[in-house]
């Protein structure tokens, strides 16, 4: 079955645009066709890769891996994503050589796909390549497998805006989630309870303290304060995290990054989640009970506001 990802309501995926003709990302029975990507130092056709079984990203999860987004225009943020992929490889162990050529690879994937005019996401991931099943490294060293590509996808802004509802749970995740590891199964089950539940993300909570979601970051608001879990081991220090950290400054939003405890859930008057899709997503209710009012409150629509008036400014500085 051929599809154009077209379905109502939130779409995770990097989804095909279908609108005009360019940058269209076709699908077959979910196998991606007619898509340039990149892997191990080349641009080829998708459906040309081929990977071996052997491979450490698919044995282990060895590997790690990094999004960013692209405004028509610029990569947000390209410089935060360069450093926390550095980090990543770091943290792990892993060498490729050719890290600082991901701004390249990145820009080279979305002129190749004909995406210069279309909202997209480029994904990146290294692993430490292929070789006979072993928990110890390879040795001597072999060649990372690097796999990237671009694809549009559908920002949703207007629905994003109105606000999503979240569930709550027990977070299952391994001690070092400040590592952008390809390992993602407590992610993806939390997440597909969350979708099952009528939701569109989870909130993690460890030892009684909220940490993030199962693919974002989370801000509170309690008696005006904004508050979100401080860069620790427990959570991935978000780019978007970051940048809205640096707004809510700019803006004298007082802010605390402190952990809060899942017990001062009653005294939330606001929450969003943020990640370089949604950028900054109100959350309305958790576990089925309404966040303040049941609305997106102000904090969260000043900061959202600020946020799309950078993109817009960045925009128009890379017009001129
Ligand atoms: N996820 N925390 C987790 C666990 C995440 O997976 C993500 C991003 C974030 C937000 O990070 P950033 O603002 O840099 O996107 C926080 C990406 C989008 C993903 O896995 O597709």
């Amino acid at each position: 079955m051929v599809s154009f990802s077209n379905s109502p309501g939130l779409d995770f995926s990097f989804s095909p645009v279908g609108e005009t003709g360019k940058g269209v990302t076709v699908e077959i029975n979910n196998q991606i066709l007619m898509e340039t990507a990149y892997f191990n130092g080349t641009f080829t056709p998708n459906s040309e890769i081929r990977i071996s079984p052997d491979d450490r990203g698919f044995l282990f999860a060895d590997g790690i891996y990094e999004v960013v987004r692209w405004y028509q225009g610029f990569f947000y943020d390209m410089e935060g994503h360069l450093t926390r992929l550095k980090r990543s490889m770091k943290e792990i162990r892993l060498n490729w050589p050719d890290q600082d050529s991901f701004p390249d690879v990145a820009m080279e994937l979305i002129n190749l796909n004909n995406l210069q005019d279309i909202p997209s996401l480029v994904y990146l991931q290294v692993t430490r390549g292929a070789a006979k099943r072993s928990h110890a490294f390879p040795s001597p060293a072999i060649d990372p497998t690097v796999y990237a590509f671009a694809r549009s996808f559908r920002p949703q802004a207007e629905m994003i805006g109105m606000g999503l509802g979240a569930i709550m749970k027990k977070d299952t995740r391994w001690s070092r989630c400040d590592i952008k590891s390809i390992s993602l199964l407590p992610n993806i089950l939390s997440f597909q309870d969350a979708i099952d539940a009528g939701c569109y993300e989870c909130i993690f909570v460890r030892d009684g303290m909220i940490t993030e979601c199962a693919h974002s970051n989370i801000f509170l608001v309690i008696d005006g304060i904004l508050y979100t879990h401080p860069e620790s081991e427990y959570v991935l220090s978000g780019i978007t995290r970051k940048n809205v950290l640096r707004i809510a400054r700019q803006e004298a939003i007082p802010v605390r990054e402190t952990a809060v405890s899942e017990s001062r859930l009653n005294e939330i008057s606001e929450a969003f989640i943020t990640n370089t899709s949604f950028e900054i997503a109100p959350v309305i209710s958790i576990n089925n009970i309404s966040v303040g009012n049941g609305k997106p409150g102000p904090v969260t629509m000043l900061l959202r506001n600020k946020f799309h008036d950078d993109i817009a400014l960045l925009k128009s500085d890379y017009r001129s």
